[in-house]
C-alpha cells in the first residue's frame, strides 16, 4: 500500500460552546474558546489517500487532481469562514478540531477518483492535531 499526502492551510474562526450548557458550564467545559464573539486559527489539514500504483501512470492518485479535490469541496467552504455559522457540513455540531476533521472526511470520501481516503489529520495549533480514519 503506498501512501499519497497532500496538505492544505486554511484560516477560519470558531467559538465552542454547547447550547444545552449553561454559561457557567460552557466556560467550565470550553475555557478561553466559549469567549461569545470567537477567535481564530490558521488550521493545516493533511489528506492521506492510500492505494497502489497504477502502472500506466505511476500514481496512486494524481496530487493536482487531489489539490483540486479538497480545494472545490473542503477549502471554499471553510477558508475565511466561521465554523460556527457559514459552513453546511458542520451545522449543528460543536466546531472542535474532532468534529471538523470527521465533517472534512465526510465531505471527502466519496470524491476520491483512485485509491481510497485513509487519514484526514488536522492541526488545530503546532501541538494540537487530530486524526480521523473513518468508521473502523
Ligand atoms: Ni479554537
Amino acid at each position: 500500500m503506498v501512501y499519497v499526502t497532500r496538505r492544505e492551510i486554511f484560516s477560519a474562526s470558531h467559538r465552542l460552546f454547547n447550547p444545552g450548557f449553561s454559561d457557567k458550564k460552557n466556560e467550565e467545559v470550553f475555557g478561553k474558546c466559549s469567549n461569545p464573539n470567537g477567535h481564530g486559527h490558521n488550521y493545516i489539514l493533511e489528506v492521506i489517500v492510500a492505494g497502489d500504483i497504477d502502472p500506466e501512470t505511476g500514481y496512486v492518485i494524481d496530487l493536482k487532481l487531489l489539490k483540486e479535490i479538497i480545494h472545490e469541496n473542503v477549502l471554499e467552504r471553510v477558508d475565511h469562514k466561521n465554523l460556527n455559522i457559514d459552513v453546511d457540513f458542520m451545522r449543528g455540531k460543536i466546531p472542535t478540531a474532532e468534529n471538523i476533521a470527521v465533517g472534512i472526511w465526510n465531505v471527502l470520501e466519496s470524491k476520491i477518483p483512485s485509491g481510497k481516503l485513509y487519514s484526514v489529520k488536522l492541526y488545530e495549533t503546532e501541538n494540537n492535531y487530530i486524526e480521523y480514519k473513518g468508521k473502523q
